[in-house]
């Protein structure tokens, strides 16, 4: 699987450091989680703080909206250097419209779906996108418990892109570290996001190369 650390668990007051910690250890994208006290019921980063670490890595910004308009931000997310950028099936923005701006800014697009959503919400979707993102927790705070009954969404997921010829990948987010890591590849992930796995973990370099070997 590719690595994604997702930045929610670094140190805040050094996360362009933090960034290049884990871009030399071996990570393949940095995931960087939006949340908008609405959507979900905390607050994080906005366009200024991705702007203000983009310079730290040329790894691609994987950007994970979790608020209830992202149609509305996608500029200036995009402004601000993101490559990839996620938004919620169960967000107010309509999905295609959300889609298409996303591509005419010339970024890669992704839909995700939280536990409570089934896997043939993303179906319509699948020939207009990069990515599928499958919630491993319920949106919204870093640390939590990884949920193993999301893994057959993400295998019939990932069978009907195969079964349409399509390269979408599908990725996991949240409490994925090296204890279940093997469990998430299995299922079919692709990229696996990893917020306190990587960041709290005593050696940086060995989680990743475990999440990617898993
Ligand atoms: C949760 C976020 C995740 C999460 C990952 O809303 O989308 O990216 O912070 O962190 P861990 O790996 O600690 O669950
Ligand atoms: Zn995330």
């Amino acid at each position: 699987m590719l690595v994604a650390p997702s930045l929610l668990s670094c140190d805040f007051a050094e996360m362009g450091n933090e960034i290049v910690r884990v871009d030399k250890a071996g990570a393949d994208l940095i995931h960087l989680d939006v949340m908008d006290g609405h959507f979900v019921p905390n607050l994080t980063i906005g366009p200024a703080i991705v702007k203000a670490v983009r310079p730290f890595t040329k790894l691609p910004f994987d950007v994970h909206l979790m608020i209830d308009y992202p149609l509305d931000y996608i500029d200036a997310f995009a402004d601000a250097g993101a490559d990839i950028i996620t938004f919620h099936l169960e967000s107010m923005s309509d999905p295609l419209l959300t889609i298409d701006k996303i591509k005419s800014r010339g970024l890669k697009p992704g839909v995700v779906i939280k536990p409570g959503t089934p896997a043939d919400a993303v179906y319509p979707y699948l020939d207009k996108v990069y990515m599928v993102l499958v919630m491993t927790v319920e949106p919204g705070f870093g640390g939590q418990a990884f949920m193993e009954d999301m893994m057959p969404k993400i295998t019939a997921i990932k069978e009907e892109i195969r079964k349409r010829g399509l390269e979408v990948l599908v990725e996991a987010d949240g409490g994925i570290s090296e204890k279940n890591a093997h469990i998430a590849s299995k299922a079919g992930t692709d990229i696996c996001v990893s917020g306190t796995g990587v960041f709290k973990a005593e050696d940086t370099e060995k989680a990743i190369k475990a999440l990617k070997e898993a």
